[in-house]
């Protein structure tokens, strides 16, 4: 009945400020059920006569409002009293708060917070009510004086809660309200501090041990008006101090003042923030003892599907930081990083990391909501630009190679993962058009040329300090232009669609492609990504040759990888698949900079944007893009449960039904252990050494084909089952 609520706006508006709608109501029949539908342009949280509403956090959470805005249902029915009291607090969230970087980034949906809600009674008798938001809902101040995504939290519980009056109706708001449909944010686990420091420059901070995204709850005792501050930081400088210009306009402060009224327990409602460490601005007595202080994670409420183990603990260490990175990035959307201002969904490298994603947790609704904004945003020519949702489109109208191929890349492999059709049915137009978008643009028809292009973004082969790698745009939007082609294919007919056309294009794409960017069978850019995107996007004229090339280029940069965000996910693959799994194994165990393990023997324990977030020196990359929690290049997962386990899906078996189970091993791990929850049961790879003899158990689901290849060069298939092998 949410339909028929009103729109309703505070009548008062100040910048960052939560306002508190509340209806009071007398019930005087039995009720049989109750249920709160409920939305906001902003966020919003409800209770009843002081209880809370649910668990969830963030709602209604983030989508492109103004074409979908969704809804939650809440079912209320034993929280019903004769007397009720409704009372929803609201921030101003994503819709109007400040999102993006840059002056004035704010209001991107709406000017004002607005409610719109629905208490659907049916009582014993089956008669029904409904008391749904309209102009006799009130409105008053809230202990929440000010929110910000970006900024923090400011909580007085010193300050009188004033009425302002009854709500207006708000005719402005501009929304299409469809039910909940992706996965909902809650507090997932408690975090204890590790330890206190005191900074060389005297400043107060707790290590979390853990770089995260979520906040801290804090306890205080003290007077009415005493003041408790929390700065957050993801990491120390060099000299130990507390560092956040990396967070650029990002405040990612938390203020609580305290009522006076014994032990009181803080935290934030409305925001959350990426940090490690926190510095104690303020607090009452200024002794600080850390049992009053906790971080709490918050995630997207998917279920846990993998787990790794090897040998090697820094290895181990870095799959926790891959881990970690989709923790603190899966809020909702997947964000770039969860700590400065952005935390926007880039599509670029939610493409990257989506094959490591799906097999890390369950992420099929959360992708299915995603790509529904993906698809919201796509423009008419089929374009698809840098961010999910994309803030009315206002602002960003760019499209780039290699983040708009998120479009078929992402609902393929959610197909590949679950093998539900429904995704790709449902994504199949969006698919077309981003190729038809790609085939229309320019003069060439068969090759994406020119455009505002990313291209291979954070590489190491271009002139120093260059966000841009030295592969071609050309190149890089070329070769996406054929693997979206493919992967559109390749839905087509998974959906018994007529996709003849696009068949045909692919193959004049790849003759292209072959006579403008292949030379004397090698790529005509002699880079590492040139050469890994040529073999994985199947783009060679000579595979040999150019693997031979590939390892070669590694080889000669003594072992190091060159890649940014285009090469770096197939990297390893194009290596391990073309009879160079040594070269793979010898890049994922370098420990020098430029690395995986860099990171990690620096003390990461989420990944970063750049491979020189830390330099060698200890000096920080550019405070202008410098996250230590950015998931991209934790895509090197999918390497390792697909090739040194190798655990791969067949096209034809999409959901884990038709495997290839190929390990490629390497003794300086020792042994290496895979597993995942698959929709068909539990699957496992594990194989380990013994003196020089090596071991491996698969572990089948019912119902699973999978062809298991040793190194030995045998082949079996098998179903079901424990399996145990030994070379
Ligand atoms: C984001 C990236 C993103 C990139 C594109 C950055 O600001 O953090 O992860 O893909 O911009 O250029």
């Amino acid at each position: 009945m949410i339909d028929k609520a009103k729109w309703i706006k505070s009548p008062e508006n100040r910048e960052e400020a939560c306002y508190d709608f509340f209806k009071s109501f007398k019930i005087d029949k039995k009720v049989k059920s109750a249920v709160l539908n409920i939305t906001a342009m902003g966020m919003y949280r409800a209770f009843i006569n002081g209880d809370r509403v649910g668990d969830e956090i963030f709602t209604p959470y983030f989508t492109e409002y103004n074409k979908r805005l969704q809804f939650q249902s809440y079912d209320v029915t034993e929280m019903i009293d004769e007397n009720t009291e409704l009372s929803v607090i609201c921030a101003e969230g994503w819709a109007v708060g400040y999102m993006r970087a840059g002056e004035n980034q704010r209001n991107h949906y709406a000017d004002n917070i607005s409610l719109k809600f629905s208490l659907d009674i049916v009582y014993e008798d089956d008669t029904t009510e409904n008391i749904v938001s309209d102009e006799n809902v009130k409105v008053r101040s809230s202990y929440i004086v000010s929110s910000s995504i970006y900024h923090g939290e400011t909580v007085d519980k010193s300050v009188e809660i004033c009425e302002l009056g009854n709500a207006l109706v708000d005719e402005n708001v501009e929304a299409v309200i469809i039910p909940q449909q992706g996965e909902k944010v809650k507090e997932q686990e408690v975090i204890k501090p590790v330890c206190l420091i005191e900074t060389p420059l005297g400043e107060k901070v707790i290590d979390f041990g853990q770089n995260l995204a979520g906040y801290v709850e804090v306890k205080a005792c003290g007077n009415a008006g005493d003041v408790v501050e929390i700065s957050h930081a993801e990491i120390l400088d060099k000299e130990g101090n507390f560092y956040t210009a990396n967070l650029r306009t990002a405040k990612q402060k938390t203020k609580y003042t305290l009522s006076g009224n014994g032990v009181e327990v803080f935290k934030p409602t409305f925001s959350w923030q990426g940090f490690r460490y926190i510095r104690i601005d303020k607090y009452p007595g200024n002794e600080i003892n850390l049992d009053n202080f906790r971080a709490i994670v918050v995630h997207s409420d998917m279920k846990r599907t993998g787990d790794f183990v090897c040998g090697n603990p820094k290895i181990n260490q870095l799959y926790h930081n891959v881990i970690w990175g989709q923790k603190s990035n899966f809020i909702d959307i997947p964000t770039d990083c969860p700590q400065r201002d952005e935390r926007h969904g880039w599509t670029g490298d939610a493409q990257v990391f989506v094959r490591t994603a799906a097999i890390n947790f369950d992420v099929e609704k959360f992708f299915e909501k995603w790509l529904s904004d993906l698809a919201a945003v796509q423009f008419e020519d089929g374009g698809v630009t840098w961010l999910a949702p994309n803030y009315k489109n206002r602002y960003l109208q760019d499209v780039s190679s290699g983040w708009g191929d998120a479009a078929t890349i992402c609902p393929w492999e959610i197909y590949l993962a679950y093998g539900n059709k429904k995704i790709l049915e449902n994504r199949f137009e969006s698919m077309k058009k981003w190729v038809d978008y790609i085939h229309n643009f320019g003069e060439e028809e068969y090759l994406w040329l020119g455009g505002k292009q990313f291209g291979d973004w954070l590489a190491l082969d271009n002139e120093d300090g260059s966000y841009k790698g030295a592969t071609p745009y050309d190149y890089i939007s070329s070769a996406y232009f054929a693997y979206s082609t493919s992967l559109l294919v390749k839905a087509g007919n998974v959906l018994g669609y007529d996709v003849a056309e696009y068949e045909e294009l692919y193959k004049n794409i790849v003759k292209a492609f072959k006579e403008r960017f292949i030379s004397d069978g090698l790529p005509v850019s002699n880079t590492q990504t040139a050469y890994a995107i040529a073999l994985y996007f199947d783009l060679c004229t000579d595979k040999k040759k150019t693997a031979d090339g590939l390892a070669r280029l590694v080889r000669e940069n003594g072992n190091k990888l060159t890649t940014g965000f285009v090469g770096t996910p197939y990297l390893l693959h194009a290596l391990s698949e073309n009879g160079y799994a040594d070269v793979a194994f010898d890049l994922l165990l370098q420990e020098e900079y430029p690395s995986w393990l860099y990171s990690v023997n620096r003390g990461a324990t989420t990944i970063w944007e750049h491979w020189d977030g830390v330099k060698e020196d200890g000096t920080f990359w550019s405070t202008d893009m410098n996250s230590y929690n950015h998931y991209a290049y934790g895509s090197v997962y999918d390497w390792i449960f697909g090739c040194a386990a190798g655990i791969k899906i067949f096209p034809d078996g999409a959901g884990y039904k038709h495997i290839s189970v190929k390990p490629n091993i390497d003794k300086r791990l020792g042994f290496l252990k895979a597993e995942i929850k698959t929709r068909q049961g539990e699957l496992s790879s594990y194989w380990y050494y013994k003196g020089d003899e090596v071991y491996f158990e698969f572990v089948i689901p019912n119902g699973t084909v999978a062809k298991i290849t040793l190194p030995d060069g045998r082949i079996e298939t098998v179903t079901g089952g424990k399996y145990i092998y030994g070379i």
